[in-house]
């Protein structure tokens, strides 16, 4: 006997992408696989975590380490984590700093917060695909953000019918899927648009940290601080991870806002899962405080050689009218096929012929455009791979 008819209207919206039922046989030998946006876990800071776990487990440590926490997060990680910020631009103190079970969970609440049915969000065109999810399921209607003057806030308002715009989601940083970065006039063009539309502004860091030429960008946060001087008075929320910099596997992210957003932040993890777990945030912040600044210039040498051979083997075997992003850090180049050429067949294709993966590009945009785009990750691939994976790739194309 099944209840699916018992389901509420949001289990409708949630559907299990095609694309990732067809990425999960990607384990086969031979096959080389630009489609996961994830860390090279080689890379991952193993034996401090070795140790970080043995000191949380020691026994001064473990009863603190293995019991029931508060939810806002392990005091000292969030101490660290207002250090980090204000070395990123944002000055803010510790009750402005709540951890997430990854920067996922916190795009969950803030769908939660904001969204009645019917809202609006604001997201890039593509934008990354969880936070699609994550959002979809408080049933808003989705816009597309254009933050380049040709649409101003009153054709967004009435664009939002009955419902209101409620937030601007973006990752201004190298964002997923594109690679691309938000310029500063384009993150100050958001603030004002934002306070025209007096909606909330999320912005996703993910990436923020994995920089691997030209110039830092002050995140949109700290651009709002500078205008309007204390947090309190910001209308930017800032959703940041450990994930592509320490460890995925351990879940650990954190929120930076104005207190009564952070407070019902809170109220809502009470509710959700009590607290993010204990062992992993110390062992989190034992890390963070040993190596973060000596593993991120690591991380940021190696993949930026692998985006380098990414981008010079795109040159070399890309036939003409194929374009592509030409990203400044994190782990993404976007390609744009000629009209008329559909990922998600060439994938299908690349994957029987080469052997090569990658994500087609539909699946980012909420409308469902975009069948001839994709996505290509060059995070997890030696150089010598990606040259031969692009090379492969070419071949398809040109075929
Ligand atoms: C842009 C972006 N935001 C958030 C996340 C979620 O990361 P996590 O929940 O591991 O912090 C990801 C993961 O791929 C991402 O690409």
């Amino acid at each position: 006997m099944t209840n699916h008819e018992l389901f509420a209207t949001r289990a409708s919206r949630m559907k299990a992408s095609e694309i990732r039922e067809l990425l999960k046989l990607l384990d086969q030998p031979g096959i080389i696989s630009f489609a996961g946006g994830i860390p090279d876990p080689a890379l991952f800071p193993a034996d401090a975590f070795s140790q970080a776990f043995q000191v949380a487990l020691s026994p001064e440590k473990k009863a603190q380490a293995l019991q029931y926490s508060v939810s806002e997060g392990y005091a000292p990680l969030r101490e660290w984590l207002v250090d980090h910020m204000r070395e990123i631009g944002v000055v803010c103190d510790i009750d402005n700093i709540l951890i997430t079970s990854g920067s996922q969970q916190a795009l969950d609440y803030l769908g939660k917060l904001y969204l009645s049915p019917g809202d609006t969000a604001l997201v890039g065109w593509p934008t990354y695909l969880g936070a699609l999810a994550a959002f979809n399921a408080y049933e808003p209607r989705f816009d597309r953000l254009s933050v380049n003057g040709n649409r101003g806030a009153d054709e967004y308002v009435a664009a939002a019918g009955a419902g209101r715009v409620k937030f601007a989601y973006l990752s201004p940083d190298f964002a997923n899927p594109t690679g691309e970065t938000m310029d500063l006039r384009g993150r100050e063009a958001l603030l004002d648009l934002a306070e025209d539309l007096n909606c909330a502004v999320i912005e996703d860091g993910a990436y923020q940290a994995l920089r691997y030429e030209g110039e830092a960008i002050p995140p949109i946060l700290a651009l709002e601080l500078a205008r309007k001087g204390a947090i309190e008075d910001c209308r930017t929320i800032y959703c940041g991870s450990f994930s592509k910099t320490l460890s995925p596997g351990l879940r650990v992210g954190w929120v930076v806002a104005a207190k009564p957003v952070i407070s019902q932040l809170v109220l809502m993890k009470q509710a959700a899962d009590l607290h993010s777990a204990t062992i992993n945030q110390m062992a989190i912040d034992q890390v963070a405080r040993a190596c973060f600044d000596t593993h991120i210039p690591m991380l940021r040498q190696t993949y930026g050689a692998r985006r380098g051979a990414m981008l010079d083997a795109l040159e070399e075997y890309m036939p003409d009218g194929v374009e592509w992003t030409k990203p400044e850090g994190g782990m993404f180049v976007w390609l744009t096929l000629p009209v008329g050429t559909d990922g998600a067949a060439l994938l299908s294709r690349a994957l029987e012929t080469v052997k090569v993966a990658f994500v087609p590009g539909q699946a980012f945009f909420p409308d469902g455009s975009g069948a001839n785009t994709i996505r290509l990750s060059f995070s997890n691939s030696d150089e010598a791979t990606i040259r031969e994976g692009i090379r492969r790739l070419g071949e398809v194309l040109q075929a």
